[in-house]
């Protein structure tokens, strides 16, 4: 009798996973992705520009909002066309058109904080997009001379462009998590649990920041105006530390892209964020301290269970 189970042969990857795999591996695309990352972090810019594009205003990434509209509006003009309403199609590619410029302006406050597999992905993202509009501009003049006919071929264009540009933006979502909440399975304890780390007894200085632990979740220990107070460690944005960030007017600045949070709250002050921060309870005991989650602000529960220790 053998213990070990005979392995099963690989399945082979998906097509789809191998387009995505190859497009993530292509460092050929960093020579153009790194200068145009540049410049989409420029426009983005920072404070109330980089909030407003982000979403932060919102509390949710606006990016996925915007692009409902041309993906929609060229939508449904493909069904108009299938039924000759050709006039109609040719306004709702116009609307679609409008759209272009502020999906592409919160697509690149999104894509402006990427790195590698994340940045040239979305370099593809975006070339298709920009391919799909320029053939939707194409099908609309062409409608708006008259020639529906060469119009609605250039629609087509559009459209499978259209398609794999979406696939990729879902890529970025889904598969590799750009614009996702890092703290999204990391719910923390919700019993009392024992911080582990360098935390002083008597808590850290006015002003200062700590990083401890509790039960494998990072955790930011403040004291701030004389209280303390104890926040998920890893930024909300893309998981920077914000231990190493800086504390003033009650609130944490991130390191890697200067989002503010509230330290009593965990709210968004400043993006890029737009989630908030989770904060815990905190308090002294057995000379040590102990947090657990403050659920009176979030309810969300950790649909993976706790992170092992
Ligand atoms: S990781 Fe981007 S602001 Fe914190």
């Amino acid at each position: 009798m053998t213990l070990l189970e005979p392995m099963q042969p690989s399945r082979r990857p998906r097509a789809a996973t191998k387009i995505a795999s190859a497009v993530e591996s292509a460092s050929a695309l960093d020579r153009v992705a790194e200068p145009l990352g540049g410049v989409a972090q420029r426009l983005a810019g920072t404070g109330a520009r980089r909030s407003a594009l982000s979403g932060t205003w919102l509390g949710h990434p606006l990016h996925p909002l915007i692009v409902g509209v041309p993906v929609g509006a060229w939508t449904s003009a493909s069904v108009l066309d299938l039924l000759g309403q050709r006039r109609a199609a040719r306004t709702l590619i116009g609307v679609g058109l409008l759209a272009v410029a502020p999906a592409a302006a919160t697509g690149a406050s999104e894509w402006a904080d990427t790195t590698g597999a994340e940045r040239r992905t979305g370099l593809v993202h975006m070339t298709a997009n920009t391919v799909a509009a320029l053939a939707y501009t194409r099908s609309w003049r062409l409608r708006r001379r008259g020639r529906d006919g060469r119009g609605v071929l250039w629609a087509l264009v559009g459209a499978a462009a259209a398609s794999a540009g979406g696939w990729l933006g879902g890529h970025l979502a889904y598969a590799i998590g750009v614009g996702v909440d890092t703290n999204a399975f990391s719910g923390g304890p919700q019993e009392w649990t024992r911080l582990q780390g360098d935390l002083p007894e008597a808590g850290p200085p006015e002003g200062s920041a700590v990083q401890a632990n509790a039960g494998g979740i990072p955790i930011l220990v403040v004291r701030s105006e004389g209280r303390i107070r104890a926040l998920a460690d890893r930024c909300s944005h893309r998981g920077g530390p914000l231990s190493d960030g800086e504390i003033g007017d009650g609130c944490v600045t991130c390191p890697w892209h200067a989002s503010r949070f509230d330290l009593a709250t965990g709210e968004v002050v400043d993006g890029p964020a737009v989630a908030p921060q989770p904060t815990y309870e905190i308090r002294a005991a057995d000379g040590g301290w102990e947090v657990r989650r403050h659920e009176e602000r979030d309810l969300r529960v950790n649909p993976v269970g706790p992170l092992p220790a």
